[in-house]
């Protein structure tokens, strides 16, 4: 997803910085592929840099988010719960919080918006569209901070979403796993066959954009029905 989001960013013409948990250095070939807009930092170099921190990370790791640094800062949270990736926990399987709640916990002097982690990374790079074309796609957007929402909003329009205001991190569960609004219905129907994670990548990179209107979002968003907290990888895997 931070691969993905790197290169619409620069696409847009936006500065961008890129970080990982082994270093920079090991970040020189994606830099170089992204360009002279792209420079790579440590984790502590982004969260102090960047106007906007996006935290394209395993839902495991957000506690090593360095709050004091990101205090006062914009933090797009995509996180996913996965609990055969992230562990059991207890409070997403009993429903009485969500992975955006937990992140903003943590970073609690930072602004937390929830967005981008309803859409397939290979649906996200394919799917970016100018503003008025019939083909752009709505992302939901859930955020406590009004003006922090109002300028990740606008952050989705620059790289090439419109943005759907769904209410609170409280609510970002009618956009996680297994809802009717994630992944699924910005695409293709997945392959009945079974295939390998490259096979599946590969797969995902090719298949068609179906593109979201802001009312079939908003009328997805609103059928959501709360369950079982957690995605499940797709069987075909
Ligand atoms: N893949 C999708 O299509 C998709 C779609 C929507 C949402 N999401 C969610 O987005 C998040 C990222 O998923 P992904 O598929 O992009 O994962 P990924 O390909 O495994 O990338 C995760 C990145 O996070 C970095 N990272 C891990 N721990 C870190 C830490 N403590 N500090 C700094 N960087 C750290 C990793 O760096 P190193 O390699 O150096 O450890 C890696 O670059 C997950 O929560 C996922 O559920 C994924």
């Amino acid at each position: 997803m931070g691969d993905t989001l790197a290169r619409l960013a620069v696409a847009a013409g936006l500065n961008v910085m890129i970080s990982n948990s082994r270093g920079p250095e090991t970040l020189k070939d994606l830099v170089q592929d992204l360009g002279p807009l792209a420079r790579a930092g440590s984790v502590a170099d982004v969260a102090r840099e960047a106007d906007i921190v996006i935290a394209a990370i395993p839902l495991i790791a957000y506690k090593q988010l360095p709050a004091d640094t990101l205090a006062g800062k914009i933090v797009i949270d995509l996180t996913n719960y996965y609990p055969q990736r992230d562990g059991q926990i207890a409070v997403l399987d009993e429903n009485a919080s969500t992975a955006s709640e937990l992140v903003q916990a943590h970073l609690a002097s930072s602004f937390v918006v929830k967005t981008f982690a309803s859409i397939a990374f290979a649906t996200l790079g394919n799917g970016a569209r100018p503003k008025g074309d019939p083909e752009r796609s709505t992302l939901p957007v859930h955020g406590d901070d009004a003006a922090a929402k109002a300028r990740v909003m606008d952050l989705l329009d620059t790289l090439g979403y419109d943005a759907l205001d769904d209410g609170r991190l409280a609510d970002s569960w009618r956009a996680e796993p297994g809802t009717p609004i994630y992944v699924n219905p910005y695409m293709t129907e997945w392959p009945a066959e079974p295939m390998t994670v490259d096979q599946l990548f590969a797969w995902l990179r090719a298949a068609p954009v179906i593109p979201m209107s802001q009312q079939r979002a908003a009328d997805l968003l609103a059928s959501a029905a709360r369950g079982p907290a957690g995605g499940r990888f797709p069987e075909t895997i």
